[in-house]
């Protein structure tokens, strides 16, 4: 009797605990948000078979005749719709993107698959090459950043204004991997959330903003900590005239004694997967680091989301939206072509081997 009462008790102790426990943690979940985040999702869902009905017009489609109205009109709705991956459909998209650019070995210049005395052809250039002495062999990391076995989660943050009071950063921040584009600011936190585990950086910004690190430094090193411990990742053979600039980027972080490393892109890694996604109907010039870095995370990450990838003026209700989330420079024309990445984006997304996040995150 008396062993059952006390039983009991302990029961409603662990009860009350565990309550407050509850209790405690969505009210710290609370605290953490911005105000303008404590709202409510306001679209109703749609129903499934409407659902089906865009995803498969999507799937269906091809990138030569799309037409960017119809799909935005159709991404819109697909958000209130619910994703539902295909483990399937991703093994395939993943095989092919093995056979044809193998990103583990591939996607970087290692000390494993480069040596002292090779020539590297540059990617747009290819009867120019660099020759790897000693010293440069030096500056590549010893082996690939990723292992054989498939990371969980990542997340693929894209800098599009869509971004902007979209409070998805908490949900950004629980992926076990958070990939970055041409290092940008990271006092967004609610939107885009804190965590970085690779970004990367156009030489533009050091030549630009940073006067090629021929002044100060310490401004530039700064701006690398906000991503630490992030390695940063640099097309270093894409273009002759930018690696002696990138090679100062190495020099700066060493010298600085930072812990990140400074990472470069194999050309012939994106030679080849730009001739894999030609072979898929995608003509622009150079597809985009995003195209590269989601077309990578599809080969290493079991479940891949994309949030700020909205190549279009407007958000999701009509209202003008900046280029970027925290700037409205446009990019050069013709360089890449926005719309068709976001076209294989959105179709992807319809056949669940990618999630497209657009809009707001509650
Ligand atoms: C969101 O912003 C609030 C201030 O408005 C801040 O206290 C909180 O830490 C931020 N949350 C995240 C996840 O960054
Ligand atoms: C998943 O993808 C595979 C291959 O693309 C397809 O045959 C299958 O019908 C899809 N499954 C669902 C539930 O959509
Ligand atoms: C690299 O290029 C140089 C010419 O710049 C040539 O002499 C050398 O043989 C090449 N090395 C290899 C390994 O192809």
């Amino acid at each position: 009797m008396i062993c059952r009462r006390r039983i009991l008790k302990l029961l409603y102790v662990l009860f009350f605990f565990v309550s407050c426990a509850v209790v405690y943690n969505s009210y710290t979940k609370k605290q953490t948000q911005a105000p303008y985040c404590l709202g409510t999702r306001k679209q109703p869902w749609l129903p499934p078979d409407v659902c089906q009905d865009i995803k498969n017009t999507i799937a269906i489609s091809e990138v030569k005749k799309f037409n960017p109205d119809e799909l935005i009109e159709q991404v819109e709705d697909l958000q209130s719709c619910q994703w539902t991956g295909n483990a399937t459909a991703l093994r395939a998209v993943r095989s092919e993107l093995h056979k044809c650019c193998d990103a583990v070995r591939n996607l970087l210049v290692t000390q494993e698959n480069t040596h002292i005395g090779d020539n590297i052809t540059y990617e747009t250039q290819k009867h120019k090459h660099i020759e790897v002495t000693e010293e440069i062999h030096k500056m590549f990391p010893k082996t690939s950043l990723f292992s054989n076995k498939p990371i969980r989660s990542c997340v693929v943050v894209g800098n599009g204004g869509i971004l902007l009071n979209s409070c998805c950063g908490s949900e950004i921040d629980q992926a076990d991997y958070v990939f970055r584009f041409n290092l940008p600011p990271m006092n967004f936190a609610n939107d885009t959330g804190t965590k970085t585990n690779l970004v990367t950086a156009n030489p533009s910004i050091v030549t630009e903003r940073y006067a090629r690190l021929h002044e100060r430094r310490r401004p530039f090193m700064d701006l690398v900590k906000t991503f630490e411990p992030a390695p940063i990742l640099m097309a270093a053979f894409s273009y002759p005239s930018t690696t002696d600039v990138i090679f100062k980027v190495f020099y700066t972080l060493e010298e600085f004694g930072s812990k990140q490393a400074v990472i470069y892109f194999h050309p012939n890694y994106l030679t080849n997967l730009g001739l894999y996604w030609k072979t898929k109907g995608l003509a622009g010039q150079h597809i985009s680091s995003g195209f590269i870095i989601v077309s990578m995370a599809l080969e290493i990450c079991d479940k891949v989301t994309l949030y700020g990838f909205w190549p279009f003026d407007e958000d999701t209700d009509g209202n003008p939206i900046p280029h970027h989330y925290y700037d409205n420079r446009l990019p050069k024309l013709g360089i890449h072509s926005m719309p068709s990445e976001f076209f294989f984006y959105s179709q992807m997304h319809s056949k669940g081997i990618l999630k497209l996040k657009v809009g707001r995150c509650f």
